[in-house]
């Protein structure tokens, strides 16, 4: 896969003249041509991306370059099942986890679903015993997605009340722990590899709990959620109890494996299902969809465009919605682990800059918190909102017209600002970016779109800077390093670290 010089593109992008949102507002056409309605099977899900600074202009040089890079067969090849993921040398299959794209690999998938399927029936049956509560145990992709989409979904009426522990640090175990009774309880061990250091201690202190709390088989009520599940039989799960995925789903996009085996637990089969055709329905949207309305295209092209022309360092989201408030830490994973990369996937230097932060948090917390910077800070920092029109409570309504009102209230205020006239401090510059996501209502179909959208921007991004998004070997460094230092008579390291070391009193 040799890199392709896009150089004289990207120099174009930055080179183009670059008009205000208020002069953009000015073609009538702006709103019919930037935020488009998508019927998902969760419901209209609304994508406007009118505030944002894409033009005509813009997406043509960004066109090209898609041409130049082959996007269109570089997203051929992922659904294809090929080897796209180069520098591990293999696929990936997370869109056949919802049934689309390599046949092969959703057959394989369909297989495993079914296992899980009856794995979780089997336990809503009450066939493994009293079940109130799970301990998922994972970390990263093993934790964010099921940590997501059970605070979206699950809020009330969860079929099995799920505690998700990721942490090594003990104090998020023992808050788990508090909530739940070790005789109607099962633990659930989620890691794609098997060898990820915080899950199987957290594991390990899970299992000692429940032998304490007079569980006589602990390894009984464990259940594990792997792609290397050889390892989870030899670490001591009954096989009957491991439910497999395969290699090629990488971590952070394995929510559709059986690592959400706590989503379908806490919903049902039925809603877990509903997840998987809300991506089904995103995937198709983004093979099918002309460039020109392709959802997924277009929030990546404004990406690019912020990053790569306007100099932005970071994104912000904003989840207008308590349910959503998971979002953003997840975004985070999503897009940084699989963008912050500095070579191409053949190894050649990044001559541009890669993934911006991903930060964010909920409105209208973040509101009386970070906005007065991008109010009136020095940095640009293009904003997504999210807001869901139907609420999750049944609180008077009042709470959600103002919650909304607020969301679109922000967009508004960015984009226009307001003269401060001779009081500079009371200035807002205004022709800041953002684009909003209103949904009709949040459910597992809904959610499943908006995660899968998420996947296929990052995954346009990545193709368009030629990186493979679907490696992360810069987490690797620092877990040596801390196994090294954690291990007796271990490596010395500099004088600073060696201080710090003694001061928190570790001997080595
Ligand atoms: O540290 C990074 C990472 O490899 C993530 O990509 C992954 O989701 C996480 O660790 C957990 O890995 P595992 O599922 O193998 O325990």
């Amino acid at each position: 896969m040799a890199s392709i010089d896009t150089s004289a593109l990207w120099a174009a992008l930055e080179n183009l003249p670059q008009p205000g949102l208020a002069e953009l507002f000015g073609d009538p056409a702006r709103m019919d041509r930037y935020a488009s309605v998508l019927d998902l099977p969760g419901g209209p899900v609304r994508f406007d991306w009118s505030k944002t600074h894409l033009s005509a202009d813009v997406e043509a040089v960004l066109g090209r370059i898609a041409d130049e890079v082959d996007l269109t067969g570089r997203r051929q090849a992922l659904f294809a099942g090929e080897m796209i993921n180069n520098t591990e040398g293999r696929a990936a299959t997370h869109c056949a986890e919802r049934g689309v794209g390599n046949p092969a690999a959703a057959e394989e998938a369909a297989l495993f679903h079914d296992r899980m399927r009856g794995l979780v029936e089997a336990i809503h049956e009450g066939l493994l015993g009293e079940v109130k509560s799970l301990i998922h145990i994972g970390i990263g992709g093993s934790a964010l997605g099921p940590a997501l989409a059970i605070d979206a979904l699950a809020r009330e009426d969860a079929r099995v009340a799920v505690h998700i522990v990721s942490n090594i640090d003990g104090a998020a175990l023992a808050a788990a722990v508090k909530q739940c009774d070790p005789a109607t309880t099962l633990i659930a061990v989620a890691s794609k590899t098997f060898t990820t250091t915080e899950t199987l201690v957290n594991a390990l202190s899970a299992l000692e709990w429940l032998r304490e709390g007079g569980v006589e088989d602990p390894y009984g009520r464990v259940v594990a959620l792997t792609a290397a599940p050889d390892k989870a039989v030899a670490w001591g799960v009954d096989e009957t109890r491991v439910l497999p995925f395969a290699e090629t789903v990488g971590g952070r996009y394995s929510l559709w494996s059986s690592i959400g085996f706590p989503i379908a637990l806490a919903l049902g089969w039925d809603g877990f299902a509903a997840f998987l055709e809300g991506a089904a329905a995103i995937d198709r949207h983004f093979i099918e969809a002309p460039t020109a309305e392709n959802v997924v295209i277009r929030a990546a092209f404004a990406d690019l465009y912020y990053t790569q022309a306007r100099g932005c360092a970071s994104r912000a989201v904003f989840a207008y919605d308590e349910r959503l408030r998971l979002l953003p830490s997840y975004l985070q994973q999503l897009e940084m682990e699989s963008n912050g990369k500095r070579v191409t996937a053949d190894g050649t230097p990044l001559a541009r800059p890669s993934a911006p932060v991903t930060w964010g948090g909920v409105g209208t917390d973040a509101q009386h918190a970070v906005f007065q910077l991008l109010h009136q800070g020095t940095h640009l920092i293009p904003v997504d909102f999210f807001a869901v029109s139907i609420p999750g409570h049944d609180f008077d309504p009042a709470h959600h017209r103002i919650l909304l009102a607020n969301c679109f209230a922000q967009g508004a205020a960015l984009m226009s600002g307001k003269a401060g006239g001779d009081n500079m401090a009371r200035d807002y510059p205004g022709d800041r970016p953002s684009a909003t996501i209103l949904c009709d209502e949040l459910g597992a179909a809904t959610l499943g779109s908006l995660i899968a959208f998420h996947e296929h921007r990052t995954f346009v991004s990545a193709m368009m800077l030629g990186i493979n998004p679907f490696d992360q070997f810069g987490v690797e460094l620092g877990k040596a390093m801390a196994k090294a230092m954690d291990s007796e008579g271990g490596d010395r390291f500099d004088a600073s670290t060696e201080a710090l070391l003694a001061a928190a009193g570790i001997d080595r």
